[in-house]
């Protein structure tokens, strides 16, 4: 499967309008979203539930990208979402999303944000720490409120992945081990609390995983932690929320199961788990966010300036980078790129694809194999969509570029191109 698609005029089309219309129109660094990939996504994973006869729930992770048109689209397309700060959690009730679908996540929520969720009727909290437990019994006390939670355990499993994205391997700053005893006395902590009400219990064990087995293995542990909740506590959980991470591809190299194809095995494992059991699936929920926005994420940029190295490979720098995506500077991620126009076109060569800012590591595709170009032409980098502008930053006091979603053949900005004066709104004089 391409990357992407082109019109009959050999142009880069997103959501069949020219990448170069939209570099005209609305300038460059810009971060576009073909919605109707979105969606798909969305019902491609539902729809492995319905296959399954699984009761299920799809909560996008909204690190992933989160501002107000997503949690539209993810609300209009009946899907939950998970924050894991409180300014997530502003940006979803901003945009009209009802706070009871939101689960709110994190290793260290102050008592400001917890308060802040619980004023506002938050779905769930998705407890991570003794801290918080005793922190959400004060907020609750003094708000008078009840809460429903899942308790976030540790199994000790090791996604096959970049080290920086592990998060369920033993030694893990998330969640409650489940091998010493943490996790069952963070259960009976929150059994004997009458203003929290236990719906289950979450796990996530990494990010860009390609394979299923991470996950099975990781079920099986839940099962069989919750089976002995069952017969220790009497606790029988309504839901298993076995996280995000779901791959996506992101070169031509890359040829991994679909999203929801791993979906649809992991299921086939946890309901097979069950069978052996004898008891009922409870409610599966996933919290993908790569693979509902990665996808259908462009970043388009303007080429500027060609350095040439005598023998090596010359240097292309377009009018962005680190600041609008870090993650070939962070994690080496690696992408592919095409020029809007005539991307097939032959005369190739190879450059380093460089950003403008002011570090040697602000290379965005390091051999990149284009045809020859001149300053002005746009260029794509594809399937961006996922923690690019939700890491973008300031530095160098870049603006974050303008985000533009496209859907019907129609385009609409939803994030605005910022200003020199937002730059500078909060500085204060000396
Ligand atoms: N649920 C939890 C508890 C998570 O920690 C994460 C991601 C997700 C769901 C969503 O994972 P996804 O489906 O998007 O893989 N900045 C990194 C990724 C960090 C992911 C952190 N947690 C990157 O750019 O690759």
């Amino acid at each position: 499967m391409s990357l992407y698609s082109t019109n009959g005029d050999n142009q880069v089309v997103i959501g069949n309008l020219p990448a170069t219309q939209l570099a005209k129109n609305y300038g460059t660094p810009l971060q576009v979203y073909d919605v109707d990939s979105i969606r798909q996504q969305i019902r491609a994973f539902k729809n492995e539930f319905t296959k399954k006869n699984i009761s299920g729930t799809v909560s996008y992770a909204s690190k992933a990208l989160s501002i107000k048109a997503i949690y539209q689209i993810i609300e209009e397309e009946n899907a939950h979402a998970d924050v894991v700060s409180g300014g997530e959690l502003a940006t979803a009730i901003a945009a009209g999303f009802p706070a009871h679908n939101l689960s709110f996540h994190g290793n260290n929520k102050s008592r400001f944000e917890l308060d802040y969720a619980i004023k506002n009727g938050i779905g769930m909290v998705i407890v991570d720490n003794f801290h918080e437990l005793d922190l959400l019994d004060q907020v609750l006390k003094v708000n008078n409120a009840h809460v429903n939670i899942l308790i976030r355990v540790t199994p000790g499993i090791s996604a096959h992945t970049h080290e920086y994205i592990q998060t369920g391997q033993a030694d893990s700053k998330f969640g409650f081990d489940i091998h010493s005893g943490q996790a069952d006395h963070a259960l009976q902590i929150a059994l004997a609390n009458k203003r929290i009400n236990v719906l289950g219990i979450h796990a996530h064990i990494g990010s860009q995983i390609f394979d299923t087995q991470g996950f099975e293995l990781e079920s099986q542990k839940l099962i069989h932690l919750l089976s002995n909740w069952e017969e220790k506590y009497d606790f029988t959980a309504q839901i298993l929320n076995i996280g995000g991470g779901f791959g996506i591809k992101y070169t031509n190299g890359d040829d991994p199961l679909k999203p929801e194809a791993i979906l649809g095995d992991v299921l086939d494992h946890i309901q097979h788990e069950y069978d052996l059991l004898q008891k009922s699936v409870p409610s599966i929920w996933i919290e993908p966010g790569r693979a509902i926005v990665g996808p259908a994420g462009y970043s388009l940029y303007t080429i500027g300036s060609r350095k040439d190295v005598p023998g090596l490979q010359p240097y292309l720098t377009v009018d962005g980078g680190m600041g609008d995506n870090l993650r070939p500077a962070l994690y080496q991620a690696e992408y592919a790129a095409v020029l809007a126009e005539n991307p097939n076109a032959s005369n190739y060569e190879t450059v380093h694809l460089a950003g403008k800012y002011c570090e040697s590591g602000d290379i965005l595709i390091d051999h990149l194999k284009l045809p020859q170009t001149k300053p002005g032409d746009t260029i794509v980098i594809l399937a961006t969509g996922a923690y690019g502008y939700s890491m973008a930053s300031n530095y160098n006091r870049n603006p974050r570029p303008a985000v533009v979603f496209v859907e019907n053949g129609e385009a609409k900005m939803v994030v605005k191109r910022e200003t020199f004066a937002d730059l500078i709104q909060n500085d204060l004089d000396y």
